[in-house]
């Protein structure tokens, strides 16, 4: 009786969580209006995963819990769309633009235009029914496209369950996911960290982030979700943007800047404004879309076999100029690949004046048949620096001579090579070539990873030059006469960096693992790794098989792990941080109870509250060891969903026990949960709606 009763109070408390914590995020990532503090929501949070493991039935699969995703790799079925997804005409041309006006004016009377912005990001439909998510599938080819749901449900600006009312019973509605600005930067600072090329632009860098297998990933990458078009078919008004306007208030992300037109003029006015406006929203645009409002007049004009006949994309010039090519240098990075950069003829372009530009590798300069001398022409997307696009050929110089790309590194001389499935040349010599060393050791003490402070560029290679630093173990061996006796570095310096240095010995071991500059092992993946394997021993004796098991780790990182291993050089450097004390294991956590002592635990398939990570750190909390293969020494698995019923049958015949995750957790009970914290009143909904007309001119 007296359980059946918490049961109850837990879910209720399950329920309250729920709608509370959804409350949180449509005011965080819709209303931009924060209510709570990220602590008190990731408490929250917490609570409410805790009781999901409980009681893994009452799970909601829309809970706010899904929106840091899961280890659950998705699959990406293939669905069909319940509407076709068309794609727009577009012209760059106002004349054209002008054409297409005109013939909707001859084809409908008193025609009203929906002006909005064409966001450049991939394309998303969201299925609903009965208020609740069930679908988001990709465009695909128009008639069907992928499921994506587990990683749209990371997106916290896509409501999971509707509020408000009035929305039909069964609709989709599609938009635009995108990553803004903010999160492409992030993003691409920490490829460059783990030595990964950068994403050409927030286009690519949100269809790939959708794409990826682990929703935990997507999650982290802080896509966003703008919705600009409704389908179904009891839709609650006769026009395009009364229809947006609701669907705004129950709960859906719309844009601001969608303003009905009545004329050539106003629309216009609308692109002019958005050409220039639009650098500063805080992510892409490419253009304008032009859509007739009324639903009637929209069937009137009716479709292609490609595209609506009632609406029209008016995509922007991407800002280009042309100048010439004058040379091109090839930079050396810390993992030896080589990236062209063209020196150009400075030349205004948006604003700023360009000097360089960036040509990404061989194939390029091959495919464009880019040349010395040429008129070339640079484009500024939503690229971190210009690119050449193009080569102007009616002013090529008649001498001119097909490009012929190095073949030996420019900095040491050694011999280039390209790997399998890499488009970039790498220079091979990673132990005696300077931009090689001097990045990685920039690398090693950058404030994520060592964060040695005294010691920048100039100073390491300063220490370079003169025979103190060539590696990043020399690091450890510095002493305070040789750095004071150095050009350039007095007492005080030296003795600052030494302090740097020796603080270093404290830096915890994931930071150490990412600082080595192992390819791939970025600052997240280095956690994940150091989390899953304990010690740098465990990780340096993993093979491929061993190292894909840990959460977020896929063949190419195991890969380049293993061969990072395999190296003589590269394990007497870890041998000497090592010796130097430099903090090669996991810190244990405070124990939360004894629970476990003494006894040995499989953790094996995948569980609903948990990651298989989280659960092995819970073993670990509470005393016990965890083993990665059954054997007689193994006193109990607990088996998540998809255990092996090959491990099943040994853990059977070795009378081992196999516990599900709510009795492991039974067991384990008396963990101290996360502290309560009190969900606050409700809060008085509003009830105007958000403007969303005549926001702008
Ligand atoms: S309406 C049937 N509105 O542009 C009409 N599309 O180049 C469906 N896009 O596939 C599209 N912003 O991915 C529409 N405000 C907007 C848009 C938009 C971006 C994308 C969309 C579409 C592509 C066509």
């Amino acid at each position: 009786m007296r359980v059946r009763m918490t049961q109850s109070k837990d879910i209720q408390r399950m329920r309250e969580l729920e709608q509370y914590l959804e409350q949180c995020n449509y005011q965080y990532y819709v209303e931009n209006n924060p209510t709570i503090s990220d602590f008190e929501f990731d408490a929250l949070l917490r609570e409410l995963q805790d009781l999901e493991a409980k009681y893994p039935d009452e799970a909601d699969p829309n809970s706010p819990t899904r929106r840091v995703g899961s280890d659950l790799t998705s699959e990406f079925e293939s669905v069909e769309h319940r509407y076709a997804m068309q794609s727009l005409a577009n012209t760059y041309s106002s004349e054209e633009l002008g054409e297409w006006i005109d013939r909707i004016t001859r084809e409908v009377s008193d025609v009203e235009f929906v002006c909005e912005l064409k966001f450049d990001g991939t394309a998303i439909s969201l299925c609903y029914e009965n208020g609740v998510l069930q679908r988001a599938v990709t465009r695909g080819d128009g008639k069907r496209g992928d499921d994506v749901t587990n990683n749209v449900r990371t997106i916290g600006s896509v409501p999971m369950k509707l509020r408000g009312e009035g929305y039909p019973a069964v609709f989709e509605i599609r938009g635009e996911i995108y990553m803004p600005y903010a999160s492409f930067d992030r993003l691409n600072r920490e490829r460059e960290a783990a030595g990964e090329a950068p994403m050409a632009n927030p286009r690519n860098a949100a269809a790939g982030t959708l794409k990826q297998q682990s929703s935990q990933v997507v999650a982290r990458r802080g896509l966003d979700c703008t919705l600009y078009h409704i389908a179904g078919d009891n839709l609650p008004f006769a026009t395009h943007i009364e229809n947006l306007e609701a669907a705004s208030t129950w709960g859906f992300k719309v844009s601001e800047h969608m303003k009905v037109c009545r004329s050539r003029q106003e629309i216009e006015a609308f692109i002019a404004y958005w050409d220039t406006e639009r650098k500063n929203l805080p992510f892409a645009t490419d253009g304008i879309v032009i859509k007739v409002n009324s639903y009637a007049q929209q069937r009137t004009l009716g479709s292609t076999a490609k595209a609506p006949r009632w609406a029209v994309a008016y995509k922007f010039q991407a800002e280009r100029a042309l100048t010439r090519l004058v040379s091109v240098d090839f930079q050396v990075g810390r993992t030896g690949a080589i990236t062209p950069v063209a020196n150009l003829e400075p030349v205004q372009l948006a604003g700023t004046v360009v000097k360089r530009a960036s040509i990404h590798n061989a194939d390029q300069i091959a495919a464009l048949d880019i040349r010395l001398g040429d008129m070339v022409y640079v484009e500024k997307g939503g690229e971190i620096i210009p690119k050449i696009t193009e080569v102007e050929l009616s002013e090529r110089p008649a001498d001119s001579k097909p490009f012929e790309y190095i073949t030996h590194c420019p900095e040491c001389g050694s011999e280039l090579v390209r790997y399998e499935g890499e488009a970039k040349h790498f220079c091979p010599n990673s132990s005696e070539c300077k931009p090689q060393i001097i990045g990685r050791i920039v690398h090693f003490v950058s404030r994520k990873a060592m964060d040695i402070e005294g010691l920048g560029g100039e100073t390491i290679e300063l220490l370079w030059e003169n025979g103190m630093l060539k590696d990043i173990a020399d690091i450890y061996d510095l002493n305070p006469q040789q750095l004071a006796a150095l050009p350039r570095l007095g007492d005080k310096s030296a003795a600052n960096i030494l302090d740097g240095v020796r603080a270093s010995k404290s830096v915890p071991f994931e930071r150490v693992l990412f600082a080595l500059g192992i390819r791939f092992v970025g600052e997240t993946t280095a956690k994940y790794i150091a989390t899953h394997f304990r010690t740098l021993d465990a990780i340096a004796a993993a093979t491929v098989e061993e190292l894909s098991e840990a959460e977020e780790v896929g063949s190419k990182i195991a890969v380049a792990i293993t061969e990072y291993f395999a190296d003589e050089h590269n394990r007497s450097i870890v041998e000497r941080l090592k010796s130097a004390g430099l903090k090669f294991e996991i810190e244990e956590k405070q124990r939360s109870s004894n629970a476990l002592e003494g006894k040995s635990v499989v953790i094996s398939g995948k569980f609903v509250g948990r990651s298989r990570d989280d659960m092995k750190a819970l073993v670990e909390e509470h005393g016990g060891r965890n083993l990665a293969a059954v054997s007689a020494n193994v006193d109990f698995i607990v088996a998540g969903e998809n255990m092996g019923p090959a491990k099943r049958q040994k853990a059977e015949k070795l009378g081992v026990t196999i516990l599900n995750e709510e009795e492991f957790m039974a067991l384990i009970e008396g963990t101290p949960a996360v502290e309560q914290v009190s969900i606050p009143e409700p809060q008085p909904t509003k009830e105007e709606t958000k403007p969303i007309q005549g926001t702008l001119f």
